[in-house]
């Protein structure tokens, strides 16, 4: 059964539950092993070890319904010749990328799909790893940033801005080619092994609805649209903070959603159109206790006895203690779906 079909199954199997980023710096057996790795991306393109961190929070959690390959959306701009690294303290922290320049972006544009996807084949044999190893009830969940995060990324969150108004042919074109190497990465993924594909769309907020329309939202419908010819039934989940996606008429399989949408709105405007992924704030996963407890109840309550996967509204926090995890996985999976109220 795939995630989408154990989404929509409002009896028997229960709720379907994974989290985002759920391989991580909260887990020790995490930590051990990135310690081996100078930088992350080394650790992300060794199939062996990227294998091993896909796996380990489905030991730790059992119940966990599946495995999103151990990966980073940074791997598109890497691929296309643009240096990647990860900083974890002082000014810089998080992901630097070198400057976006005329000359860097002549060599991406003589960047084939072939040589993409060679540059980031490690991946491919990651999925294979994992599908391998992987319990045959378990999804596997493969992923790409969208392309507007991606370029958020590679230009500067300023500057892109200012080139959206300033040079819009330029970006357009820089858009276009993210379409086709996202597109092609996550066939790659798919034919490697992974059950359904997320796009991550994080940074696809706060756009007038001019320049959302023409640089976020018909790049993924461009890139859902070939998924679905090549692959009609692998499940397309997309994280964006704009739920109006959903005014229009190419939607992903699953929309997943972020902490700040009200459950009243998921659950009565969004969820009669399409499958809902989400939204227990990460924050409220570190603290626990009778508020997690609470929250979560009213999650399900609102949200699960239509078509749901349990999520986060972001990404798992590295501060987030194990036991609070487990006990939400408890919680979601001995809950009784009735089908909608
Ligand atoms: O969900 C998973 O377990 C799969 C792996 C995954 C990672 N990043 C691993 C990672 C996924 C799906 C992502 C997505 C991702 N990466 C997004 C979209 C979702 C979101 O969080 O908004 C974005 C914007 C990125 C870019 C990125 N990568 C940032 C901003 C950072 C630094 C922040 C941080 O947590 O350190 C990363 C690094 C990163 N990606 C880490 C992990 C486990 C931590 C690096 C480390 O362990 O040294």
């Amino acid at each position: 059964m795939n995630i989408l079909e154990k989404a929509h199954n409002q009896t028997g199997i229960g709720v379907p539950i994974w989290f985002m980023r759920q391989a991580g710096r909260y887990l020790p057996e995490y930590r051990a092993l990135r310690e081996y790795f100078g930088q992350f991306l080394d650790l992300c393109f060794d199939p062996e070890a990227a294998c091993e961190v896909t796996l380990q929070p489905l030991l730790r959690f059992p119940k966990l319904s599946a495995a999103i390959i151990f990966s980073d959306i940074l791997i598109v701009p890497y691929g296309l010749g643009q240096e990647v690294s990860f900083h974890e303290n002082g000014v810089q922290k998080g992901p630097v990328l070198k400057p976006f320049t005329p000359h860097l972006w002549e060599g991406m544009k003589a960047v084939t799909p072939d040589l993409f996807l060679e540059k980031v084949s490690p991946l491919f044999e990651t999925l294979q790893k994992v599908r391998a190893n992987l319990a045959p009830e378990k999804n596997l969940i493969g992923f790409a940033g969208a392309p507007w995060t991606l370029a958020t990324y590679m230009l500067g969150a300023l500057q892109i801005r200012h080139t959206a108004y300033t040079q819009p042919d330029f970006l357009h074109e820089v858009i276009d080619k993210l379409v086709q190497m996202v597109t092609c990465l996550l066939e790659a993924q798919i034919r490697s092994g992974a059950d359904c594909v997320q796009l991550f769309d994080p940074h696809s907020q706060g756009l007038p609805d001019d320049l959302w329309t023409r640089f976020c939202l018909k790049p993924v419908h461009k890139i859902i649209a070939s998924l679905k010819e090549a692959h009609p039934n692998v499940p397309i989940l997309l994280y964006t903070k704009v739920t109006s996606f959903l005014l229009n008429d190419l939607n992903p399989d699953v929309l997943s959603i972020d902490t700040a949408v009200p459950l009243s709105y998921a659950r009565n405007i969004l969820q009669p159109r399409v499958a809902i992924q989400g939204n227990l704030d990460p924050e409220l996963l570190v603290v626990g206790g009778g508020a997690l407890t609470k929250r979560v109840q009213a999650i399900l309550d609102s949200l699960a006895h239509g078509p749901f996967i349990f999520n986060l509204g972001h990404g798992i926090l590295p501060t987030t203690p194990i036991d609070h995890v487990s006990q939400v996985v408890e919680q979601v999976t001995n809950f009784k779906r009735v089908g909608k109220v």
